[in-house]
């Protein structure tokens, strides 16, 4: 997603479109820029990077004077962070801003061609300026409404037209746009926070409306050209700046728990469109010479990678190594023809993993890489990338494009097993259809009542020393990513053990009340996991059972229980890591951490 802004008021256009894009730097800061009317023209000024470095551009060019303006914080989704693919992208005597995707961009970017018109950028955005400008004779809206409607996907605008210096246009559909109003003066945004500081009473258009801001204020229209100025309701936001940026949520981690369900479904769903015949084939044309994969990563991205491994192993039969990228830089790795390292990143960024990266190159091995953040290092690097499209992660603590980067894990199992026919097309089948209803189900799983559950579960322990995490197999898997939470963001000491570890030590730490968390989603290993919990229960542990629903029955051995819909087994996981996600969350909540920055710790580690 990218954050757009527009003004058109009596003030300089560029200061405030400037500070909007400050508010919205959540929303994408792989570039930036802002086109500003000066004494009758255009003129755009837009760096790659943080909105730092257009800022600093500007002293050296010299900030935009003028009244009527758009600006843009860029994630970017097609055409890796640069100077030519930042917005506004402009063609003729059209300039605009785009958040959105249109999925349609290459057919008309070739129409486009076949017509002469020659492109400078690679992104989807740069196409509607040229349709715009292919449509318009004069007439702004007509303009606009005729180039959308060729438009699939979805798009907020902000549009300035060259002959029209005094006036700024607005559309969307499905992205998300306000239309601002001030005293004297009307504004865009993407959202609340970038107009916050000047005006807390705005519109909301919606699909096939027209926003048309001008000195005079502002006039919405329908596609056919009505004024529907006095049917819309002016809103007016309550929210203080902080909340805005977080969507009104308390915190960055609680929000991108709760994006869980969209992200989680752009992960898988867009690899299932073509059928399951061509899961991933994009990304990874052939699959026949691999032997082994060596999943290299670090912290949550390596606890996704043992998912990966148990997946990737149960379904295609292919041996899976999971190695933790500071250790494997260093261990002049045995790696032979048919290996295929994955390196697993959500920032792309993380010296450790880019390092490994570079070493299983050097030796001749093909890297494939997950990743966040398009256009990173790993990213571009690496010589097969599969996106996981989870948007800016703002905490530190990772949460959505963990379960990301395991829904694309999955979905590279399903591939593999596919190619091999290991598993029977019925089981493919099944595993997809039951893909396609986890983001509902993790919707569910982040219902009020659930949440109510979290917190009270969390708040029982706040003041524990110890928080223990047991399972076998994925459900240990799982608990290493739910201990890595609670140690994050609450400092509270938590350990993930394998179940069956319990005796060979760790037993000795269960004392009266030490608080127990098992996962049981394993049906061919629940009644293991059971005795491991019964030994804890017999030395007075106090046991919080996360199983599947239907493995709790006739049993007493637990003080709390939560149980998780039943789906294939395989995909439990991307259930089972919201409760442990969200209890962890509260326990920090309760404990008084800085959540979103918890303390020692960096969004991505780009030293050794
Ligand atoms: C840590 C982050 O610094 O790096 C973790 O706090 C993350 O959340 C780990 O899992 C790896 O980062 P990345 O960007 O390579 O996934």
């Amino acid at each position: 997603m990218c954050g757009i802004v527009g003004y058109n008021g009596s003030r300089q256009a560029a200061d405030i479109l400037l500070d909007g894009l400050k508010k919205l730097e959540y929303r994408g800061y792989d570039s930036a820029g802002i086109a500003v009317f000066e004494n009758g023209h255009i003129k755009v000024e837009k760096a790659k990077g943080r909105l730092a470095n257009l800022e600093d551009r500007l002293v050296v060019s010299g900030t935009p004077l003028g009244h009527v303006g758009v600006g843009h914080t860029r994630w970017a989704t097609h055409g890796e962070p640069s100077d030519i693919n930042s917005h506004p992208h402009s063609h003729g005597r059209v300039t605009l801003v785009h958040n959105g995707i249109i999925e349609n961009y290459l057919s008309l970017k070739r129409s486009r061609e076949a017509m002469g018109n020659k492109f400078v950028s690679e992104t989807d955005t740069e196409v509607i300026a040229h349709l715009i400008d292919y449509y318009y004779n004069g007439n702004p809206a007509d303009a606009i409404i005729r180039a959308v409607g060729r438009i699939e996907g979805s798009y907020a605008l902000g549009v300035l037209f060259e002959d029209i210096p005094d006036k700024l246009f607005a559309v969307r559909k499905d992205s998300p746009l306000i239309v601002g109003v001030g005293e004297g003066e009307c504004f865009i945004a993407s959202d609340v926070p970038a107009i916050l500081a000047h005006t807390r009473q705005y519109y909301l258009i919606e699909q096939q409306e027209l926003a048309v801001l001008s000195p005079e204020g502002v006039t919405l229209y329908d596609f056919g050209g009505n004024d529907i100025t006095a049917t819309k309701e002016l809103l007016t936001a309550d929210w203080d700046v902080e909340a805005a940026e977080k969507g009104g949520f308390p915190h960055f981690m609680l929000k991108e728990i709760h994006e869980q369900p969209s992200t989680l479904e752009r992960a898988m769903m867009p690899h299932f469109v073509d059928g399951i015949e061509n899961i991933l084939r994009e990304e990874i044309p052939d699959t026949s010479g691999i032997r082994r994969f060596v999943i290299v990563a670090c912290g949550s991205a390596m606890n996704a990678g043992m998912l990966g491994k148990n997946a990737i192993e149960k379904l295609a039969r292919i041996p899976v190594d999971v190695c933790i990228a500071s250790e494997f830089r260093y261990a002049n790795p045995i790696l032979r023809e048919g290996d295929v390292v994955i390196i697993i990143s959500q920032s792309g960024e993380t010296a450790d993993s880019l390092a490994a990266l570079r070493l299983a190159k050097a030796k001749g091995i093909p890297v494939y890489a997950i990743v966040n953040v398009v256009g990173s290092s790993i990213a571009r690097e690496a010589d097969n990338t599969i996106y996981i499209w989870a948007g800016p992660e703002i905490a530190v603590a990772t949460t959505k494009a963990y379960s990301s980067q395991v829904a694309v894990l999955f979905t590279l199992a399903l591939r593999l097993a596919y190619d091999r026919g290991t598993v029977p097309y019925e089981r493919i089948v099944k595993i997809a259809e039951d893909m396609k209803k986890i983001p509902t189900l993790v919707s569910d799983l982040l219902s009020e009542e659930r949440i109510a559950q979290y917190q009270h579960l969390a708040s029982f322990n706040t003041n524990k020393h110890d928080f223990f995490i047991i399972g076998r197999g994925q459900d240990y898997a799982i608990g290493c990513e739910g201990s890595m939470k609670i140690k994050e963001v609450s400092y509270m000491h938590c350990e993930a053990y394998a179940a069956g570890e319990l005796k060979h030590g760790t037993i000795s730490l269960i004392t009266e009340g030490v608080p127990c968390l098992a996962i049981a989603t394993d049906r061919a290993l629940v009644e293991k996991t059971v005795s491991n919990i019964k030994e804890v229960k017999a030395r007075g542990g106090q046991v919080l059972y996360l199983c599947t629903e239907g493995l709790a029955k006739d049993h007493d051995f637990y003080d709390f229980l939560i149980e998780l819909p039943e789906i294939d087994e395989l995909l439990m996981p991307l259930l089972a890591i919201v409760p442990l996600q969200t209890y962890a969350y509260y326990t920090a909540v309760y404990r008084g951490c800085d959540v979103d920055k918890p303390r020692n710790l960096a969004k991505s580690v780009t030293v050794e």
